[in-house]
């Protein structure tokens, strides 16, 4: 789709991830809803679920097995945390409108099988920007199981043809052992530099940096779609990506 951008806010801005109870933080949410607001274009906006969405899924095993009030307290708890993200886009005049996975997405052993993607499509076209987050989601072989934003963004990217797919998180990029920021990977490269690049310093249940840089790496390497990892935690950087800029790390197909 023309101009297309598919941006995740990471759970570790918008929530206390150190919190093992659901804590927002507020301003940090203000602060993107008026960067989104400032900059036009098609937009589709997922976000993740912090401290909202690990603790729970940790507590109730949902990464192991099937727990009907594991699922219901989880979705809850991320829907409560979408509720004050499309809020403050719309108070910041941001068209925003919440679409949740569990709603509209099926898993098979953790990987999205089925997705409706017509709505979305439909609301991008019409000017709406749908706002979707990490989520527990039904699995045809699991019963249910965790679906991060982070897998959400290449797969709507792909198959939305989105033109510019970012992930923001509270670090800058990928980093190496020394701390600075890696500006490129590749599916060819992504096997040296592993070794620096682990899960989160807080609970993440769905690979923390690792599980990015792999999800990312795979939307280049089958589809040759380039992305970037960039922290979206400085006030700034969402406008910057949302203009273009360069910033943090690509990832991107070998040349
Ligand atoms: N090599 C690395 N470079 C950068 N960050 C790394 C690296 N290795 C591990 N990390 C960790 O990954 C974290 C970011 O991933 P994490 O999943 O916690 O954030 P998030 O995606 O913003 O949150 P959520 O999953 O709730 O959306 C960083 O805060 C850092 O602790
Ligand atoms: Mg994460």
């Amino acid at each position: 789709m023309n101009g297309l951008v598919v941006l995740k806010i990471g759970g570790s801005i918008i929530t206390d991830k150190s919190s093992s109870t659901p804590k927002s933080l507020a301003d940090a949410i203000e602060r993107i809803a008026q960067e989104i607001a400032g900059v036009s274009g098609s937009l589709i906006l997922v976000h993740g679920a912090g401290s909202f969405g690990h603790p729970l899924a940790r507590q109730f095993k949902l990464t192991e097995q099937f727990d009907v009030q594991g699922i219901i307290e989880t979705h809850r708890s991320v829907k409560s945390l979408n509720t004050m993200v499309v809020d403050a886009l719309t108070l910041s005049g941001v068209p925003a409108v919440p679409v949740h996975p569990l709603s509209c997405a099926l898993l098979e052993q953790g990987r999205i099988r089925d997705m409706q993607m017509a709505p979305l499509r439909e609301m991008v076209q019409r000017g709406l920007v749908p706002v979707l987050h990490g989520d527990v989601v039904m699995d045809s072989a699991r019963g249910a199981a965790i679906l991060s934003g982070d897998q959400l963004v290449p797969y709507i990217a792909q198959k939305m043809g989105a033109e510019r797919i970012g992930i923001g998180s509270n670090i800058d990029g990928v980093l190496d052992n020394q701390s600075k920021t890696i500006p490129d990977i590749t599916p060819s490269t992504v096997d040296r530099l592993r070794v620096y690049i682990s899960g989160s310093s807080h609970t993440d249940v769905t690979g923390g940096m690792l599980g990015k840089v792999q999800e990312l790496v795979e939307l280049a390497d089958k589809f040759g779609i380039s992305s970037r990892i960039f922290n979206a935690s400085t006030p700034g950087n969402i406008t910057r990506f949302l203009k273009g800029e360069t910033m943090g790390t690509r990832i991107q197909k070998d040349k």
